[in-house]
């Protein structure tokens, strides 16, 4: 018997209550609706309430999946988890989740590739089912940025209208520093449930081409908070913004639309098939632009490609699932369609995995 593949069971996704569009950031920074729409596409995305943690997002997408796949959460045998923003410093958010959903002891794994977490969290679930390592594996994506955004929590309170501002000056101008990271993300988290199928030739993850480059992980990083430095953490460091990621945008964009259609056609090219053979291209929403540009390199026509940045922004380990969700939804991902999964994000990680629905 050949060895089980890891199909999809279900899926489900988790989307904050604060709908904030791009007029309303303009009361907390220096920006204005025309240049977020035309460098990037988004013109929404969804904050949590302060006290809700990326693992709170994780567990509702998580018990969506679950319900989709009609499974009760002891079903799961293994949990892995991608966040760059887990609850705590350590340890990861995956045992937060298991204990949240209720579930028994089992092993849990996290795992930190950022925009390319769910991607490499799809390559480990492929690995543990073909491995007979697991059955029933729970794969979940969450990240809640407004963690890392280093306001006052009155500046969250006029952006959302709760306290009519405006802000002092010296409060816009400090947010300001931050308004080419903070317009671009979102918080959300997506879920999908694998199970092991004996015998499966057709269906399930096929194959992954990812990647890996530390020579390019100045363009995208957080310089503070870590064992490079003692205290990891200081007042000094809060005061710099060194926990804020800096991010060399024009580089990034220049990679991510070289690298994704790149792996896209080195996983599809593997399994002995083009891009006409794609029924769906599911991309990290970091950029509209980069997704365009991708899309033309690979050639591919609309109706197969699903984009939701313009709604979400980018909520990172999320991307892939909120937009395969919603696609599948949508009848774009129906059994039997074969579906590419590609992403960009620091360290630099990349690449793509195919998967027949
Ligand atoms: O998942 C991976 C995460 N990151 C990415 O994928 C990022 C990819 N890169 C990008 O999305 C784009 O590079 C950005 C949207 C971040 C920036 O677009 P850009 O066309 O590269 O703009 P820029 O950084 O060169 O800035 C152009 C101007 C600057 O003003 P000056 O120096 O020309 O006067 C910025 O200060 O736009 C200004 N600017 C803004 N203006 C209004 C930067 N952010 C904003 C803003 N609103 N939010």
């Amino acid at each position: 018997m050949t060895q089980a593949r890891a199909v999809l069971a279900g899926s489900g996704i988790a989307i904050p209550p604060l709908e904030v569009d791009n007029h309303m950031l303009s009361r907390i920074i220096d920006t204005n609706d025309q240049w977020v729409r035309e460098r990037s596409g988004v013109v929404t995305r969804y904050y949590v309430e302060p006290g809700v943690a990326s693992s709170d997002l994780a567990v509702e997408a998580s018990q969506a999946a679950l319900a989709d796949a009609g499974m009760e959460a002891d079903a799961i045998d293994y949990i892995v988890c991608s966040t760059m923003t887990p609850d705590h410093y350590f340890p990861g958010s995956g045992t937060v989740i298991q204990q949240k959903l209720g579930m028994k002891p089992l092993p849990v794994l996290d795992i930190r590739q950022q925009c390319a977490g769910f991607a490499y969290g799809l390559q480990v679930v492929d690995a543990l089912i073909r491995g007979g390592v697991a059955k029933n594996v729970l794969l979940v994506g969450a990240d809640v940025h407004t963690s890392l955004m280093p306001f006052s929590a009155r500046t969250f309170e006029v952006l959302h209208g709760r306290d009519p501002g405006p802000l002092s000056d010296e409060d816009f101008q400090w947010n300001s520093r931050f308004r080419h990271l903070l317009v671009l993300f979102g918080d959300g988290a997506g879920a999908m449930v694998f199970k092991a199928v004996p015998g499966e030739e057709r269906r399930g993850i096929l194959d992954h081409a990812l990647y890996g480059d530390g020579g390019h992980r100045d363009i995208l990083f957080v310089p503070g908070g870590g064992s490079q430095r003692r205290p990891f953490v200081s007042c000094q460091m809060i005061q710099d913004a060194d926990t804020v990621p800096v991010m060399d945008g024009k580089a990034v964009f220049k990679l991510a639309v070289t690298r994704m259609p790149e792996a896209t056609h080195t996983v599809l090219q593997r399994q002995g098939y083009g891009t006409q053979d794609l029924d769906l291209l599911i991309m990290h929403q970091a950029n509209l632009r980069i997704n365009e540009k991708a899309q033309q390199i690979l050639g591919l026509p609309n109706e197969k490609v699903y984009n939701n940045i313009q709604k979400y922004g980018n909520t990172t380990s999320a991307t892939l699932p909120i937009a395969f969700h919603e696609a599948r939804q949508k009848g774009m991902a129906p059994e039997g369609a074969l579906v590419a999964f590609t992403a960009l994000g620091a360290g630099l990680h990349w690449g793509s995995v195919l998967m027949r629905v």
